[in-house]
Protein backbone atom coordinates (compact mmCIF):
# COMPACT_ATOMS: atom_id res chain seq x y z
CA UNK A 1 0.00 0.00 0.00
CA UNK A 2 1.70 3.12 -1.23
CA UNK A 3 0.84 6.91 -0.17
CA UNK A 4 1.81 10.40 -1.69
CA UNK A 5 2.54 12.75 0.32
CA UNK A 6 2.36 16.50 -0.42
CA UNK A 7 3.41 19.81 1.56
CA UNK A 8 3.01 23.02 0.46
CA UNK A 9 2.04 24.82 4.17
CA UNK A 10 5.15 27.58 4.30
CA UNK A 11 8.34 27.31 2.38
CA UNK A 12 9.02 24.20 0.90
CA UNK A 13 7.63 22.26 -1.88
CA UNK A 14 7.70 18.52 -0.34
CA UNK A 15 6.69 15.12 -1.78
CA UNK A 16 7.06 11.83 -0.59
CA UNK A 17 6.11 8.14 -0.48
CA UNK A 18 5.59 5.68 1.48
CA UNK A 19 4.31 2.14 2.37
CA UNK A 20 2.64 0.41 5.23
CA UNK A 21 6.08 -1.47 6.48
CA UNK A 22 7.51 1.99 7.07
CA UNK A 23 9.57 1.77 3.88
CA UNK A 24 10.56 5.95 2.41
CA UNK A 25 10.38 5.48 -1.30
CA UNK A 26 10.82 8.84 -2.12
CA UNK A 27 11.75 11.86 -0.60
CA UNK A 28 11.80 15.29 -2.38
CA UNK A 29 11.95 18.95 -1.12
CA UNK A 30 11.94 21.84 -3.42
CA UNK A 31 13.33 24.79 -1.14
CA UNK A 32 12.12 28.46 -1.65
CA UNK A 33 14.79 29.94 0.78
CA UNK A 34 16.58 31.81 -2.33
CA UNK A 35 13.01 33.61 -3.04
CA UNK A 36 12.99 34.39 0.60
CA UNK A 37 15.94 35.27 1.57
CA UNK A 38 15.97 39.02 0.32
CA UNK A 39 12.65 39.59 2.58
CA UNK A 40 14.41 37.94 5.50
CA UNK A 41 11.60 35.75 6.48
CA UNK A 42 8.96 33.64 4.25
CA UNK A 43 6.40 36.20 2.38
CA UNK A 44 2.97 34.09 1.70
CA UNK A 45 2.64 35.55 -1.70
CA UNK A 46 6.07 34.71 -3.23
CA UNK A 47 5.45 31.11 -1.14
CA UNK A 48 2.15 30.27 -2.84
CA UNK A 49 3.88 31.00 -6.51
CA UNK A 50 6.63 29.50 -5.89
CA UNK A 51 4.78 25.90 -4.38
CA UNK A 52 2.69 26.62 -8.35
CA UNK A 53 5.86 26.83 -10.24
CA UNK A 54 7.39 24.15 -8.94
CA UNK A 55 4.64 21.44 -7.79
CA UNK A 56 4.68 19.04 -10.56
CA UNK A 57 7.91 18.93 -11.16
CA UNK A 58 8.79 18.11 -7.80
CA UNK A 59 6.32 15.08 -8.12
CA UNK A 60 7.56 14.06 -11.79
CA UNK A 61 10.85 13.60 -9.53
CA UNK A 62 9.21 11.63 -6.54
CA UNK A 63 7.99 9.51 -8.89
CA UNK A 64 11.02 8.72 -10.79
CA UNK A 65 13.54 8.47 -7.56
CA UNK A 66 11.24 5.77 -6.72
CA UNK A 67 10.85 4.16 -10.26
CA UNK A 68 7.11 4.15 -9.47
CA UNK A 69 3.75 5.63 -11.19
CA UNK A 70 0.79 6.98 -10.48
CA UNK A 71 -0.69 3.89 -11.21
CA UNK A 72 1.49 2.06 -8.43
CA UNK A 73 -0.03 4.63 -5.93
CA UNK A 74 -3.21 3.33 -3.58
CA UNK A 75 -3.92 6.99 -1.67
CA UNK A 76 -3.15 10.57 -2.03
CA UNK A 77 -2.63 12.59 0.71
CA UNK A 78 -2.08 15.98 1.44
CA UNK A 79 -2.02 19.02 3.82
CA UNK A 80 -4.81 21.15 4.15
CA UNK A 81 -3.54 23.12 7.23
CA UNK A 82 -2.62 25.05 9.10
CA UNK A 83 -0.09 27.17 7.62
CA UNK A 84 -0.01 29.88 4.71
CA UNK A 85 -3.46 29.43 2.56
CA UNK A 86 -2.22 30.05 -0.50
CA UNK A 87 0.53 27.25 -0.39
CA UNK A 88 -1.78 25.14 1.46
CA UNK A 89 -4.39 25.24 -1.38
CA UNK A 90 -1.50 24.81 -4.44
CA UNK A 91 -1.11 21.33 -2.47
CA UNK A 92 -4.48 20.61 -1.84
CA UNK A 93 -5.84 21.56 -4.97
CA UNK A 94 -3.01 19.34 -6.19
CA UNK A 95 -3.81 16.58 -4.19
CA UNK A 96 -7.28 16.43 -5.16
CA UNK A 97 -6.95 16.76 -8.74
CA UNK A 98 -4.67 13.38 -8.64
CA UNK A 99 -7.42 12.09 -6.81
CA UNK A 100 -9.93 12.97 -8.91
CA UNK A 101 -8.61 11.97 -12.36
CA UNK A 102 -6.20 8.84 -10.86
CA UNK A 103 -9.73 8.14 -9.11
CA UNK A 104 -7.62 7.29 -6.05
CA UNK A 105 -8.96 7.88 -2.32
CA UNK A 106 -7.69 11.59 -0.85
CA UNK A 107 -6.96 12.27 2.87
CA UNK A 108 -6.94 15.60 3.97
CA UNK A 109 -3.87 15.44 6.43
CA UNK A 110 -3.22 18.37 9.19
CA UNK A 111 0.26 19.18 9.15
CA UNK A 112 1.00 19.55 13.22
CA UNK A 113 -0.86 15.59 12.46
CA UNK A 114 1.98 14.79 10.02
CA UNK A 115 5.06 16.29 12.26
CA UNK A 116 3.42 14.63 15.25
CA UNK A 117 3.20 10.90 13.91
CA UNK A 118 6.57 10.99 12.11
CA UNK A 119 8.03 9.04 14.93
CA UNK A 120 5.95 6.42 14.10
CA UNK A 121 7.42 6.02 10.62
CA UNK A 122 11.31 6.48 11.65
CA UNK A 123 11.07 4.98 15.24
CA UNK A 124 8.18 2.20 15.37
CA UNK A 125 6.85 4.01 18.34
CA UNK A 126 3.81 3.23 20.37
CA UNK A 127 0.78 5.04 21.64
CA UNK A 128 0.08 6.48 24.01
CA UNK A 129 3.66 8.64 23.97
CA UNK A 130 4.49 12.91 25.20
CA UNK A 131 4.93 15.07 22.25
CA UNK A 132 7.27 18.18 22.08
CA UNK A 133 5.78 19.67 18.91
CA UNK A 134 8.44 22.47 17.76
CA UNK A 135 8.48 24.32 15.25
CA UNK A 136 8.37 27.51 13.06
CA UNK A 137 4.54 28.35 13.89
CA UNK A 138 3.75 25.80 17.08
CA UNK A 139 5.51 25.04 20.30
CA UNK A 140 3.59 22.44 22.15
CA UNK A 141 3.51 19.42 24.56
CA UNK A 142 1.19 17.25 23.79
CA UNK A 143 0.05 13.76 24.70
CA UNK A 144 -1.07 11.31 21.65
CA UNK A 145 -3.39 8.77 22.35
CA UNK A 146 -3.88 7.77 19.19
CA UNK A 147 -4.33 8.77 15.20
CA UNK A 148 -7.16 11.86 15.96
CA UNK A 149 -6.48 11.91 19.26
CA UNK A 150 -4.33 14.39 21.45
CA UNK A 151 -4.58 16.11 24.06
CA UNK A 152 -2.80 19.22 24.76
CA UNK A 153 -0.82 19.78 27.70
CA UNK A 154 1.19 22.90 27.17
CA UNK A 155 1.51 25.55 24.32
CA UNK A 156 3.33 28.79 23.82
CA UNK A 157 1.43 32.18 25.40
CA UNK A 158 2.91 34.45 22.89
CA UNK A 159 5.57 33.26 20.18
CA UNK A 160 6.96 30.06 18.48
CA UNK A 161 10.33 28.52 19.56
CA UNK A 162 11.54 28.78 16.09
CA UNK A 163 10.00 32.30 15.60
CA UNK A 164 12.39 33.04 18.41
CA UNK A 165 15.06 31.48 16.82
CA UNK A 166 14.54 32.90 13.16
CA UNK A 167 13.76 36.59 15.12
CA UNK A 168 16.77 36.52 17.19
CA UNK A 169 19.27 35.11 14.20
CA UNK A 170 17.83 38.27 12.04
CA UNK A 171 18.73 40.69 15.20
CA UNK A 172 22.42 38.70 14.95
CA UNK A 173 22.63 38.80 11.24
CA UNK A 174 22.70 35.54 10.68
CA UNK A 175 20.02 35.12 8.25
CA UNK A 176 16.86 33.25 7.60
CA UNK A 177 15.44 30.20 8.90
CA UNK A 178 17.94 31.16 12.10
CA UNK A 179 17.60 27.75 13.86
CA UNK A 180 20.15 25.78 11.73
CA UNK A 181 22.01 29.12 11.64
CA UNK A 182 21.89 29.38 15.34
CA UNK A 183 23.26 26.40 15.89
CA UNK A 184 26.32 26.14 13.67
CA UNK A 185 27.04 29.93 15.27
CA UNK A 186 26.84 28.15 18.85
CA UNK A 187 29.56 25.52 18.45
CA UNK A 188 32.10 28.59 19.42
CA UNK A 189 30.20 30.22 21.28
CA UNK A 190 29.96 30.49 25.70
CA UNK A 191 26.49 29.29 26.79
CA UNK A 192 27.02 31.30 29.93
CA UNK A 193 28.39 34.60 28.20
CA UNK A 194 24.91 36.40 28.30
CA UNK A 195 22.12 36.08 31.26
CA UNK A 196 19.32 35.70 29.51
CA UNK A 197 16.05 34.44 31.18
CA UNK A 198 14.75 31.05 31.12
CA UNK A 199 10.79 31.93 30.69
CA UNK A 200 8.32 29.56 32.58
CA UNK A 201 11.02 27.78 34.79
CA UNK A 202 9.14 26.38 37.70
CA UNK A 203 5.53 27.49 36.60
CA UNK A 204 2.56 25.69 37.22
CA UNK A 205 1.48 23.46 34.20
CA UNK A 206 3.62 23.26 30.82
CA UNK A 207 2.92 26.34 28.87
CA UNK A 208 6.02 28.16 27.04
CA UNK A 209 6.48 31.76 26.25
CA UNK A 210 9.46 32.92 24.12
CA UNK A 211 8.64 36.81 23.23
CA UNK A 212 11.00 38.38 26.87
CA UNK A 213 13.60 36.19 25.47
CA UNK A 214 13.68 38.05 22.01
CA UNK A 215 13.08 41.07 24.15
CA UNK A 216 16.42 40.47 26.34
CA UNK A 217 18.65 39.49 23.26
CA UNK A 218 17.49 42.98 21.44
CA UNK A 219 18.40 44.63 25.02
CA UNK A 220 21.54 43.08 25.32
CA UNK A 221 23.05 43.11 21.91
CA UNK A 222 21.59 46.79 21.18
CA UNK A 223 24.44 49.72 20.08
CA UNK A 224 27.37 46.60 20.10
CA UNK A 225 29.19 45.72 17.65
CA UNK A 226 28.11 42.23 16.27
CA UNK A 227 31.74 40.75 15.97
CA UNK A 228 31.69 36.48 15.50
CA UNK A 229 32.58 36.37 19.17
CA UNK A 230 29.74 38.26 20.13
CA UNK A 231 27.42 36.26 17.80
CA UNK A 232 28.71 33.17 18.59
CA UNK A 233 28.33 33.85 22.35
CA UNK A 234 24.86 34.99 21.98
CA UNK A 235 23.95 32.41 19.79
CA UNK A 236 24.81 29.72 22.54
CA UNK A 237 23.69 32.12 25.03
CA UNK A 238 20.05 31.75 23.25
CA UNK A 239 20.40 27.84 22.80
CA UNK A 240 21.32 27.34 26.16
CA UNK A 241 18.21 28.91 27.42
CA UNK A 242 16.09 27.62 25.41
CA UNK A 243 16.89 24.40 25.94
CA UNK A 244 16.56 24.99 29.53
CA UNK A 245 13.41 26.21 29.50
CA UNK A 246 11.70 23.59 27.16
CA UNK A 247 13.57 20.76 29.25
CA UNK A 248 12.25 22.55 32.47
CA UNK A 249 8.33 22.62 30.72
CA UNK A 250 8.94 18.90 29.60
CA UNK A 251 9.91 17.85 33.66
CA UNK A 252 6.57 19.71 33.62
CA UNK A 253 4.35 17.32 31.68
CA UNK A 254 6.07 14.11 32.93
CA UNK A 255 5.57 15.19 36.69
CA UNK A 256 1.43 15.45 35.25
CA UNK A 257 1.17 12.53 33.45
CA UNK A 258 2.72 10.48 36.81
CA UNK A 259 0.35 12.65 39.06
CA UNK A 260 -2.46 11.02 36.21
CA UNK A 261 -0.52 7.69 36.87
CA UNK A 262 -0.74 8.00 32.81
CA UNK A 263 1.79 6.18 31.27
CA UNK A 264 3.69 6.80 27.95
CA UNK A 265 5.82 4.78 26.02
CA UNK A 266 8.19 7.59 24.59
CA UNK A 267 9.07 10.84 24.58
CA UNK A 268 8.97 12.14 21.07
CA UNK A 269 10.41 15.72 19.66
CA UNK A 270 8.84 16.69 16.12
CA UNK A 271 9.03 19.95 13.98
CA UNK A 272 11.68 21.86 12.94
CA UNK A 273 13.32 22.66 16.23
CA UNK A 274 13.73 19.22 16.97
CA UNK A 275 16.65 18.91 14.32
CA UNK A 276 18.71 20.57 17.08
CA UNK A 277 20.90 18.61 18.59
CA UNK A 278 21.55 20.39 22.15
CA UNK A 279 18.16 20.08 22.43
CA UNK A 280 17.72 16.59 21.41
CA UNK A 281 21.17 16.06 23.92
CA UNK A 282 19.00 17.60 26.80
CA UNK A 283 15.76 15.89 26.12
CA UNK A 284 17.50 12.75 25.83
CA UNK A 285 18.20 13.16 29.43
CA UNK A 286 14.60 14.22 30.51
CA UNK A 287 13.63 11.06 28.64
CA UNK A 288 15.97 8.94 30.76
CA UNK A 289 15.13 10.30 34.16
CA UNK A 290 11.40 9.21 33.29
CA UNK A 291 12.56 6.30 31.94
CA UNK A 292 11.38 5.94 28.56
CA UNK A 293 12.71 6.30 25.25
CA UNK A 294 13.50 9.60 23.31
CA UNK A 295 13.03 9.72 19.80
CA UNK A 296 13.11 12.24 17.43
CA UNK A 297 12.92 11.76 13.14
CA UNK A 298 16.31 12.53 11.51
CA UNK A 299 16.80 16.32 10.80
CA UNK A 300 15.77 16.19 7.41
CA UNK A 301 11.90 14.42 9.03
CA UNK A 302 11.89 17.13 10.85
CA UNK A 303 11.66 20.01 9.43
CA UNK A 304 8.67 20.16 6.64
CA UNK A 305 8.42 17.51 3.95
CA UNK A 306 6.27 15.64 2.11
CA UNK A 307 7.12 12.03 3.69
CA UNK A 308 5.55 13.15 6.93
CA UNK A 309 2.55 13.75 5.02
CA UNK A 310 2.19 10.81 3.23
CA UNK A 311 3.19 8.61 6.76
CA UNK A 312 -0.19 10.54 8.26
CA UNK A 313 -1.86 9.88 5.47
CA UNK A 314 -0.93 6.54 5.61
CA UNK A 315 -2.18 5.68 9.00
CA UNK A 316 -5.14 7.53 8.45
CA UNK A 317 -6.28 5.38 5.29
CA UNK A 318 -5.31 2.47 6.85
CA UNK A 319 -7.81 3.38 9.65
CA UNK A 320 -10.33 4.00 6.54
CA UNK A 321 -10.27 7.94 7.08
CA UNK A 322 -10.17 8.94 4.13
CA UNK A 323 -12.52 12.60 2.92
CA UNK A 324 -14.18 14.03 0.09
CA UNK A 325 -12.73 16.51 -2.91
CA UNK A 326 -14.81 18.97 -0.69
CA UNK A 327 -12.23 19.34 2.00
CA UNK A 328 -11.57 23.29 2.55
CA UNK A 329 -8.14 24.48 2.98
CA UNK A 330 -8.08 25.89 6.69
CA UNK A 331 -5.33 29.18 7.57
CA UNK A 332 -5.77 27.75 11.48
CA UNK A 333 -6.41 24.24 12.76
CA UNK A 334 -5.08 23.39 15.72
CA UNK A 335 -3.87 19.63 16.73
CA UNK A 336 -6.85 18.84 19.60
CA UNK A 337 -9.48 20.03 16.51
CA UNK A 338 -8.61 16.84 14.31
CA UNK A 339 -10.63 14.20 15.03
CA UNK A 340 -9.98 10.83 14.62
CA UNK A 341 -14.23 9.51 12.66
CA UNK A 342 -13.66 6.58 15.05
CA UNK A 343 -13.28 8.65 18.38
O1 LIG B 1 8.60 22.40 11.01
P1 LIG B 1 9.24 23.49 10.24
O2 LIG B 1 10.16 23.12 9.09
O3 LIG B 1 8.18 24.47 9.67
C1 LIG B 1 7.04 24.84 10.40
O4 LIG B 1 6.08 24.04 10.40
O5 LIG B 1 7.13 25.91 11.04
O6 LIG B 1 10.06 24.39 11.28
C2 LIG B 1 10.79 25.48 10.86
C3 LIG B 1 11.45 26.09 12.09
C4 LIG B 1 12.19 27.40 11.79
O7 LIG B 1 11.82 28.35 12.75
C5 LIG B 1 13.65 27.00 11.91
O8 LIG B 1 14.48 28.08 12.33
C6 LIG B 1 13.59 25.91 12.95
O9 LIG B 1 12.41 25.19 12.63
N1 LIG B 1 14.75 25.02 12.89
C7 LIG B 1 15.65 24.88 13.89
C8 LIG B 1 16.65 24.01 13.42
N2 LIG B 1 16.30 23.60 12.15
C9 LIG B 1 15.14 24.24 11.85
N3 LIG B 1 15.70 25.45 15.11
C10 LIG B 1 16.76 25.13 15.89
N4 LIG B 1 17.76 24.32 15.50
C11 LIG B 1 17.75 23.73 14.28
N5 LIG B 1 18.73 22.93 13.90
ZN1 LIG C 1 6.18 22.17 10.04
Amino acid sequence: MLVLGLETSCDDTGVGIVDADRNILANVVASQLAAHKPYGGVVPEVAARAHLDVIDGVIAQALKESGLSLSDIAAVAATTGPGLIGGVMVGSMMGKAISAVRKLPFISVNHLEAHALTARLTNDIDFPYLLLLASGGHCQLLLVHGVGDYRLLGRTIDDAVGECFDKCAKMLGLGYPGGPLIEVAARDGDPKKFLLPRPMLGRKGCDFSFSGLKTSVRTLIEGQTLTPILVSDMAASLQSAIADSIADRARHAFAILKEEKQSVTAFVAAGGVAANQKLRERLTKIAEENNVAFAAPPPELCTDNGVMVAWAGLERFRLGLTDGLDVRARPRWPLEEVRNARC
